[in-house]
């Protein structure tokens, strides 16, 4: 070897060392999960493997799970507060997971230590305040089953698994959301494990700022170790899920698109998903009244299309969230993305069908076999229901609903194609939909289903500098930015 090849060899070498002595030099992890294991309550586990390790390191997209060097299942807040000192102090990389259900890698999951919020199971419900105080480990079906004795409930996720700790920090659309606005217009109080190990209540009243900023945005402003939410009056309610073959599709969009435009009763809701399943192509509608039956005309034109599979009827809010299949694709890799969506006319939808076909011809041969666009009109009138400012929405001034994208796969190798494919697909739409008259400008992305590059402004608009001031006031030494997320 020549000798400039040889110093060359040496140099890249030498920098590849010096980045290992970073923060994810495996030593460094390894004291970490060590001190935290000597130091914490005995009521509070670490694990290095075994089923509750896999359990803590499980996440419902596949692609969102790493192999942490430990697992941390914190019993007190005293010590999520003794951990976060130590791991602030070694500088180790960590993830904090409530119901691990986001498709963005490392969001909540790390090669560091990996807190698991299970412990956090608390549901009380306070009848004379109507609120419900829910730990930040637990899955909505939980709440939902727990509350259901007191013929109440909270604004939760619409398919079952979801957690509520990702799902309530970041926006939360529910199936009362047309009633009662996003999940964080819902919030009354959290308790908040604060970076520097302080443990404090965070309410309007108590802590503004804090307040403000936890309404979105997730862990950049400590651990939370519990909700408060409101409470509202739930009895039986009628819908569920319906498969229609790609042969009814015109009427399935048609009756979407009457839907989106002609449906003022905030009791009704509904979903229009089309996918292709290992290449075929098919339609999810999930629908929503919360009540016993739906007053005629809402849901008839569903219910008159001939269909492959129906589980409609009235039945208890968590038999109709279980009604929902996205359950069964547990295990695929997956990303999610966005973009708003002011109303879904015919048009709109028949661009997202073409959207649909297209990313299952291109991604389908490279183990893309989950390709699934899912139409969410919601009432023009759900940014109006917060009392208090929130970090998200950036803006308030259209109320945008969300259109969900998700490819899920199975091939490793084809990551990028997949998060390529979809930010275009994101674009496409995007630009296609403002062409068809939609003013979706500068509308804000939902943070739940935009992929992990998407800008902050896109997402918190011109809250990013009052988030950014909290953060570096609540957090100076930066031990958040430890932990992965949309990071201010
Ligand atoms: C099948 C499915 C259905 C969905 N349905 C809906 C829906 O109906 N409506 C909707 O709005 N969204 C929906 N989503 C999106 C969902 O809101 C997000 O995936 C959400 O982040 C999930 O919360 P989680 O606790 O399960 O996630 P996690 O992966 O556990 O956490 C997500 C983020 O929150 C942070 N975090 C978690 N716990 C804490 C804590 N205690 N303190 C501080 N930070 C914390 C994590 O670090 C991470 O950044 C759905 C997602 C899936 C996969
Ligand atoms: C259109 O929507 C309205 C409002 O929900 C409903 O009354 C009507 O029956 C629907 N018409 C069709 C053809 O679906
Ligand atoms: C959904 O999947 C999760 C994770 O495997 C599981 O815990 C849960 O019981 C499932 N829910 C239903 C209704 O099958
Ligand atoms: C912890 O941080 C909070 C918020 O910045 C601050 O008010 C508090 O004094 C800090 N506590 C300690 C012990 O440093």
């Amino acid at each position: 070897m020549n000798p400039v090849a040889f110093f060359t060899l040496a140099l890249l070498q030498a920098s590849v060392a010096v980045a290992a002595a970073g923060p994810t030099d495996p030593n460094v992890i390894e004291a970490t999960c060590n001190e935290i294991a000597a130091t914490v309550s005995r009521e509070s586990q670490v694990y290095y493997l075994g089923p509750l390790y896999d359990k803590d390191i499980y996440h419902w997209s596949s692609s969102s799970t790493q192999q942490a060097r430990c697992t941390f299942e914190p019993a007190t807040s005293q010590d999520i507060g003794i951990a976060l000192d130590i791991i602030g102090k070694n500088g180790c990389p960590f993830a904090i997971k409530g119901g691990g259900h986001a498709t963005n890698p490392g969001f909540s999951s790390t090669v560091g230590v990996q807190i698991a919020m299970y412990k956090f199971s608390e549901i009380t419900y306070y009848s004379t305040t109507q609120t419900v105080t829910i730990g930040a480990g637990l899955i909505w079906d939980d709440v939902y089953a727990a509350l259901e004795p007191y013929d109440v409930n909270v604004a939760g996720a619409r398919v079952t698994g979801v957690g509520v700790a990702g799902f309530t920090l970041g926006g939360g659309y529910s199936w009362v959301t047309n009633q009662h606005g996003l999940t964080i217009d819902t919030v009354q109080g959290y308790e908040l494990v604060l970076p520097n190990g302080t443990i404090v209540d965070v309410t309007q009243s108590s802590n503004e700022d804090l307040f403000f900023a936890l309404k979105g945005g997730y862990n950049n402003f400590g651990i939370v170790t519990r909700f408060t939410l409101k409470a509202f009056p739930q009895g039986e309610v009628w819908g569920g899920t319906i498969f229609y073959a790609r042969t009814v599709i015109d009427q399935v969009t048609a009756a979407t698109a009457n839907f989106s435009a002609n449906c003022m009763d905030p009791k009704a809701q509904l979903v229009t998903a089309y996918v292709y399943v290992a290449g075929i192509p098919s339609i999810i509608v999930i629908l929503f009244y919360d009540g016993p039956t739906p007053p005629g005309g809402v849901f008839d034109t569903f219910l008159a299309i001939p269909f492959s599979l129906r589980d409609i009827g009235t039945r208890s809010f968590l038999s109709l969230v279980q009604s929902c299949p996205f359950n069964d694709t547990a295990g695929l890799r997956s990303v999610f993305n966005t973009i708003p969506i002011l109303g879904y006319p015919v048009d709109v939808l028949e661009t997202i069908i073409s959207e649909v076909a297209h990313w299952n011809g291109v991604l389908l041969p490279s183990s893309g076999t989950f390709i699934s666009y899912t139409a969410e009109p919601f009432l023009p009138t759900i940014f109006s229901h917060n009392t208090t400012p929130s970090a998200y929405p950036g803006s308030r001034e259209r109320s945008v609903s969300p259109l969900n994208i998700w490819f899920g796969w199975t091939d490793s190798g084809a990551d990028e194609l997949m998060q390529n494919g979809i930010r275009t697909s994101a674009a496409t739409l995007f630009k296609k939909a403002i062409e068809l008259g939609q003013n979706i400008e500068g509308a804000p992305l939902y943070n739940n289903y935009a992929i992990f590059d998407t800008p902050l402004e896109s997402i918190y608009g011109d809250n990013v500098e009052t988030l950014r001031r909290i953060k570096e006031r609540v957090d100076p030494n930066n031990v958040m930015g430890l932990s992965g997320g949309f990071k201010f």
